[in-house]
């Protein structure tokens, strides 16, 4: 009820990927079609290979579709250029990757200055803008430790607070406690919700049935295709 009003924020309309292997096409996504309001917070479930993290590349731009459109803001995005395109995610989007994605050998600090170097953010203010973010995601003490000098939950952490660090609107993650002990998924999962209650629209991927039912919104996929919404 409360989201009627919201707008679409984001929005896939007769999406279908496939992917050519050897003399086979494999049909990751098929016309799927969905819409993202402001402020939701959306659990994406479905078995291993169903099409989750193809689908999650789609709507964060990082790939494009075989056929179909996605919108951002209303603004459909396949005509825009590589360039625009970077320049767009880097600012709306907070993408945390289903293994991380972290630069091995450098520091907490560091990983999450990266988006801020393709930001408008004056480099006086990187460091004070990325310790402070850390601190929110609980990792104040552990800013000069480098990624491999991490534990499994902080990792998740640093790529949290990097895919925050830009202030986006919408936060998408790829089974972000899937590599963690359930203590430390929870307190991933509690950080999600205080996101989200401060105006972040949330998509997650996750095999946890639990963490799922939590969601608002839960949208089931079965091979490349919304069997539940
Ligand atoms: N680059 C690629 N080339 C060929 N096939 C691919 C490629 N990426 C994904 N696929 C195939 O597309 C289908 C969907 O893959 P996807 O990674 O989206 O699944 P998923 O739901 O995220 O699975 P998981 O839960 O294991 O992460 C799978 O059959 C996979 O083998
Ligand atoms: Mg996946």
């Amino acid at each position: 009820m409360k989201n009627e009003k919201k707008k679409i924020i984001l929005s896939a309309k007769g999406i279908y990927k496939s992917y050519k292997l050897g003399g086979d096409t494999i049909n990751a996504l098929q016309n799927v079609s969905l819409d993202i309001k402001d402020g939701e917070f959306v659990a994406i479930t479905g078995k291993s290979g169903s099409g989750k993290s193809t689908l999650m590349h789609l709507i964060g731009l990082l790939d494009t579709p075989t056929q179909g459109q996605i919108f951002l803001n209303g603004i459909e995005t396949s005509s825009m250029d590589e360039k625009h395109l970077a320049k767009i995610r880097n600012k709306e989007i907070g993408f945390v990757f289903q293994s991380f994605n972290l630069l091995q050998r450098t520091s907490a600090l560091d990983n999450v200055i990266l988006p801020l170097k393709y930001s408008h953010t004056p480099s006086a203010h990187w460091n004070e803008k990325a310790e402070e973010m850390l601190k929110i995601v609980g990792l104040g003490d552990r800013k000069n430790n480098k990624s491999n000098e991490l534990s499994g939950g902080q990792k998740q952490r640093v790529a949290i607070a990097r895919a925050l660090i830009n202030d986006p609107a919408i936060i998408l993650a790829d089974e972000p406690t899937g590599n963690l002990d359930s203590k430390t998924g929870e307190e991933i999962i509690k950080l999600f919700h205080k996101l989200n209650q401060q105006g972040k629209t949330i998509i997650i991927v996750t095999h946890d049935d639990e963490l799922a039912n939590e969601a608002k919104r839960k949208i089931v996929i079965k091979d490349g295709e919304i069997v539940d919404d």
